[in-house]
């Protein structure tokens, strides 16, 4: 069987993915800016585990039946509040700065953002669902250039119904890594875009992600815009983090020792 490497660049492709067969295939999702940040850098920080739902209402019927348990995300870009949920406002928006140790440090997280935690949903009856960002990303890369699944999917989350800049540059470094291993194989035109931008943008990240959609909002927001710079750093935690068949990201992999502090 030949290997197949393809990119989901739009979240125009979301509705197809749950009707395929993702029985034999490794998918990561990316959601740069910020749900797949926020979660990277929450397990980071001690979180127990992250449970990402579609649906404000998911997420309230969890918080219901346990009460520990902490809400986490967005609409719009900014923390879901009460008159989003009939009176509860959520502990936690979608910013990665918020997911201290303080306030993560062995708790569960239920998180539903716009369109991070619809991307990990649709890729849920995936073989493996690893969580991509940059802050973890040579070690995600080189999980998958030594496991060398058969069929990757790197899944870009996009900004509401369009492609995300940040998301295929992440995507594209990815693709890099793993090259050798697809090159023989089956390679989507989607793989090749993804590849061949990631390094015209290399040197300088910020600047790309300050350009992308959700990073001009986002900038434009003096309470979130160090959210761009800390999503943009590379390689500062070394664990691959999973989604298990139930539904629950933890960390696996790869893990080393806590970090001594927060990682902020
Ligand atoms: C999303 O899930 O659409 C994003 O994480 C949006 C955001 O930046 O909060």
């Amino acid at each position: 069987m030949t290997a197949t490497l393809e990119v989901v660049l739009t979240p125009a492709e979301f509705g197809p993915l749950r009707n395929r067969d993702l029985s034999q295939t490794v998918c990561v999702v990316f959601d740069i800016l910020r749900a797949t940040t926020s979660m990277i850098t929450a397990l980071a920080n001690g979180a127990e585990a992250i449970i990402p739902v579609e649906q404000i209402g998911e997420a309230l019927e969890i918080r219901r039946q346990r009460p520990n348990v902490l809400l986490a995300g967005e609409r719009d870009g900014v923390r879901i509040r009460a008159n989003l949920t009939g009176g509860i406002d959520f502990d936690l928006g979608n910013s990665p700065r918020e997911f201290t140790a303080e306030k993560v440090h062995g708790k569960t997280i239920v998180m539903t953002t716009t369109n991070g935690t619809r991307a990990l949903r649709a890729c849920a009856s995936a073989k493996t669902v690893l969580i991509g960002s940059f802050l973890n990303l040579r070690t995600t890369a080189n999980w998958l250039r030594d496991r060398k699944p058969q069929n990757l999917l790197l899944v870009c989350s996009g900004t509401y119904e369009q492609a995300a800049f940040e998301d295929i540059l992440a995507a594209g470094a990815v693709c890099e890594r793993v090259w050798p291993n697809y090159a023989g194989g089956t390679v989507a035109d989607s793989a090749e875009i993804a590849r061949r931008v990631y390094p015209l943008m290399q040197s300088n990240l910020l600047d790309a992600m300050k350009q992308s959609r959700n990073g001009r909002r986002l900038m434009a927001m003096p309470a979130l815009r160090d959210d761009v710079w800390f999503s943009v750093q590379r390689e500062t935690v070394s664990f691959t983090a999973e989604m298990s068949k139930d539904g629950i990201i933890q960390k696996s992999g790869a893990v080393t020792p806590e970090p001594q502090r927060d990682l902020l």
